[in-house]
């Protein structure tokens, strides 16, 4: 298992020398030592990738492709070893992490054809005597801060693309989980990259590490995903040095089921929507919207099946539900039970922690409370946890109301039969991810984010590249 820095081809050491704890969530077992970089490991680590930029960017996207697709089938091969260590420091069950790490190397399989596709435009001219061009170019060093609710795919998904663009790369990942991306990096090496094309920056102060990113002309894209709140904070950051941000930041996502839906498709979706990851993802639906004619039955189905989820250690055989990530994630979800409990909202399942046996004090019931109103705090705020508040709504326009009352507009679901009102909904929900009798809609050939205070700019598909490259507008005269 790799425990340093990535920084121009090797393995350093934190330059303090200083190294932090990173523990399972499940059982607050020490899974290793890890660097604790700082400001000056950043820079090394961009000084080391603007080095490597000239020559990486001048190879041929055919020949970038192929370092791209290698590591896709080094990922592939150790599937085990990275669901391992991807579960056990963020705490997801295996059966996810396993999803998970295919999932990451389809960014790196698709981004190594999507690069072969970066064309130039020709422009008629006015004046006979001039040709008018427009090259696309990659911006230059690009920056990647990663979450730990997805420590594998949130990597390649950024690095997928800026790497087929022929920009070069710094990764800073979640402390929580730094060892995936480290283990990412040393696949690098096999998969035959160029030194500094790809740097791991491990370490506890953020703030610092990306002051390094911001304060100088190198770095000139920044993807973060992450809070809302730190989403802001980079964005004011990147106005000295007019860095680009790509900002994929939370969400609030109303979970809409009509009644002509089929239930069975809803509450099956409604299970992988809420539950993956413990419910610990951007993209969870946050609040269910569920007619008034089917509210019974849908609430019944999902009880049963929400009751059945096995909770526990997610390495342990047949979890499927893991832990929160640290003790405030409980604290949250324990906090939008309770106010919804006390305002009228009951639990047909669920509604309190549970205890693991050998396990850490950090697991939440799976849990559904019915009876919910949009001023609760559950239907205000984004849980990040497993729990699924329902509110029962009669007309379209009141769901779709409801739906757009936040801030937040990354990924909305709808389930229901009927045609117009889906290109209705679709068109109303202002979101910028639409996932129609779909609740698993991310995939690398679609342009992933969100709109107001769910981010800037997309990852995944053509528009995901685009963000790595810079225009050059070329006017020609020939004669
Ligand atoms: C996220 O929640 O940040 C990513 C989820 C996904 O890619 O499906």
């Amino acid at each position: 298992m790799q425990t340093a820095c990535f920084i121009d081809g090797s393995f350093v050491p934190a330059r303090s020398g200083r190294t932090f704890a990173v523990t399972n969530p499940a059982t607050d077992a020490v899974v290793a030592q890890v660097a604790d970089g700082g400001v000056a490991d950043a820079r090394a680590a961009v000084d080391a990738a603007a080095r490597a930029f000239p020559g990486w960017k001048s190879m041929a996207a055919i020949e970038r492709a192929k370092p791209l697709r290698k590591l896709a089938e080094l990922m592939h091969r150790d599937v085990e070893r990275l669901a391992d260590l991807c579960s056990q420091e963020c705490g997801k069950p295996l059966a996810e992490a396993r999803v998970e790490v295919a999932y990451a190397a389809s960014f790196l399989e698709w981004y190594a054809e999507e690069g072969k596709r970066v064309y130039g435009e020709t422009i008629p001219a006015s004046d006979p005597a001039k040709r008018l061009l427009v090259l696309r170019q990659p911006c230059g060093v690009a920056a990647a801060i990663t979450p730990w609710n997805f420590p594998v795919a949130m990597v390649t998904r950024k690095m997928g693309p800026a790497l087929a663009a022929g920009c070069t790369q710094v990764v800073k990942p979640a402390e929580q989980t730094p060892l995936s991306a480290l283990a990412i990096a040393e696949l690098s090496v096999e998969a035959g990259f160029p030194a500094g094309v790809l740097n791991v920056v491990t370490g506890l102060d953020a703030p610092a590490i990306t002051e390094a990113f911001f304060d100088n002309l190198t770095v000139r894209h920044v993807s973060f995903t992450g809070s809302t709140e730190v989403g802001r904070i980079l964005l004011a950051r990147s106005a000295a040095n007019v860095v680009r941000v790509s900002l994929e930041l939370g969400g609030h996502a109303p979970f809409i089921v009509f009644d002509d839906a089929d239930l069975d498709k809803a509450v099956a979706g409604a299970m992988a929507s809420k539950f993956r990851n413990a419910g610990q993802t951007c993209v969870c639906a946050n609040r269910f919207l569920v007619q008034r004619r089917v509210h019974a039955e849908f609430v019944a189905r999902f009880t049963a099946a929400v009751a059945a989820l096995k909770v526990g250690d997610g390495r342990a055989a047949g979890t499927q539900i893991g832990p929160m990530i640290e003790d405030a994630g409980l604290h949250k979800a324990e906090t939008h039970v309770a106010d919804a409990l006390a305002h009228g909202a009951h639990a047909t399942t669920g509604g309190s922690r549970v205890k693991v046996p050998g396990c850490a004090d950090r697991f939440m019931a799976p849990t559904v409370l019915d009876g919910v109103t949009p001023d609760m705090l559950c239907f205000r705020e984004e849980t990040f946890g497993p729990v699924a508040p329902v509110y029962t709504f009669d007309t379209e326009a009141e769901a779709l109301a409801i739906a757009n009352d936040t801030p937040y507009g990354l990924a909305a679901y709808l389930f229901t039969a009927d045609g117009a009102r889906i290109m209705r909904m679709a068109e109303a929900l202002q979101y910028g991810i639409v996932g129609v009798n779909d609740a698993l809609p991310a995939t690398a050939q679609a342009p992933f984010g969100g709109v107001k205070h769910s981010g800037l700019g997309r990852e995944g598909g053509h528009h995901g590249i685009e963000e790595y490259l810079d225009l050059r507008y070329v006017s020609w005269r020939v004669g």
